[in-house]
């Protein structure tokens, strides 16, 4: 038994401890192993035996258990002197935040828009349905309702799933001429590298008297602000579908990372799609009650804009809140 003591007491560590604790005190243990010899102990013997060997192994539990209090307070000062920190050093004070590059890239759009003059509104995220579907010509069970997952609530209100609602709003609240912008957070059941449940988007409206609003007022000026935005790149217009608008097209840029080769981001067709626009639907002025008027309307996503910018490869990393990310941006 001595020599088990000792065992217990030769442990330098709490590992080196727990192992001798298995070693002694275990279902296998050299203290099993003297209970087990306790059957071949002539009868008159036994008691004085299981005694002796009861004794034995509390006296070696003492043991354990003063090593491992002392072993457990050591681990302890231990830790505490390894991370000790020591709160009287100054830290740098001149470290700087960074805007966030979604943020940025909005503010570099919204510059664009509030040079030419235009107004910025704003609307609800959560929205009923006349705004965000009926009154922009998708009426109920209008098939293009699927092009967008929408977050429904229980009463009919909707997470707004683009930011054109906020022309209606702003139509009937306003009378024209209209020349506005409405940036703002939308939302979509959607995840992927190029989607996230809840993104941002800038919309805008321009609206005048009939004849006064043109498709090519309309191309002009989508032409200049991907100028603006991109620099050199070449811009097309594709007929394209949005109920809001007839004509409708979708506006692409040629690929800003193979100069229009082909490559990966643009699916090897040199080029990159970024904005959705076209002439506002008779339908959509009959809602708010507009006569004698024509208009035009684009809405475009700003974290692709941002992806483009900043050569981001998946959208998610965004949201994530890395630090590491945001550093680049200072
Ligand atoms: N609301 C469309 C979307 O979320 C984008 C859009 C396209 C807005 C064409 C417009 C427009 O105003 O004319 O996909």
């Amino acid at each position: 038994m001595k020599n088990l003591e000792e065992q217990i007491r030769d442990a330098s560590s709490l590992d080196a401890l727990s192992r001798v604790r298995i070693e002694l005190f275990g279902k296998k243990g050299a203290l099993s192993k003297e209970f087990a010899k306790l059957k071949d102990v002539p009868g008159p013997e036994k008691k004085a035996f299981a005694e002796g060997l009861n004794r034995q192994k509390a006296h070696l539990q003492d043991v354990y258990d003063t090593c491992y209090e002392t072993l457990k307070k050591e681990e302890i000062e231990r830790l505490l002197k390894a991370q000790a920190i020591d709160v009287s050093l100054y830290s740098n004070l001149n470290e700087k935040g960074a805007l966030h590059p979604v943020m940025t890239t909005m503010d570099k759009i919204i510059d664009y828009f509030v040079a030419l003059n235009f107004s910025i509104e704003d609307g609800p995220k959560v929205e009923d349905d006349f705004h965000n579907f009926e009154a922009l010509n998708l009426p109920k069970n209008h098939p293009a309702r699927d092009m967008q997952d929408t977050f429904f609530f229980r009463d009919k209100a909707v997470l707004r799933t683009h930011t054109s609602p906020v022309q209606i709003r702003t139509m009937l609240a306003q009378k024209p001429p209209i020349r506005m912008i409405a940036p703002g957070a939308v939302f979509r059941k959607d995840y992927d590298i190029t989607h996230t449940p809840m993104f941002h988007q800038v919309e805008g409206l321009v609206v005048g008297e009939t004849g006064e609003v043109s498709f090519a007022n309309l191309k002009s000026i989508m032409s200049d602000f991907l100028h603006y935005m991109f620099g050199e790149v070449e811009v097309r217009f594709r007929p394209s579908f949005f109920p809001f608008t007839e004509p409708s097209a979708e506006v692409d840029i040629s690929c800003i990372f193979c100069k229009a080769e082909g490559c990966r981001v643009c699916s090897h067709t040199g080029w990159l799609e970024v904005l959705g626009c076209g002439i506002v639907d008779q339908n959509v002025f009959d809602a708010v009650n507009y006569k004698d008027v024509s208009g035009y309307a684009f809405g475009l996503g700003v974290e692709r804009f941002a992806m483009l910018l900043h050569k981001i490869p998946d959208l998610r990393m965004l949201f994530e809140g890395d630090t590491r990310l945001l550093e680049q941006f200072r």
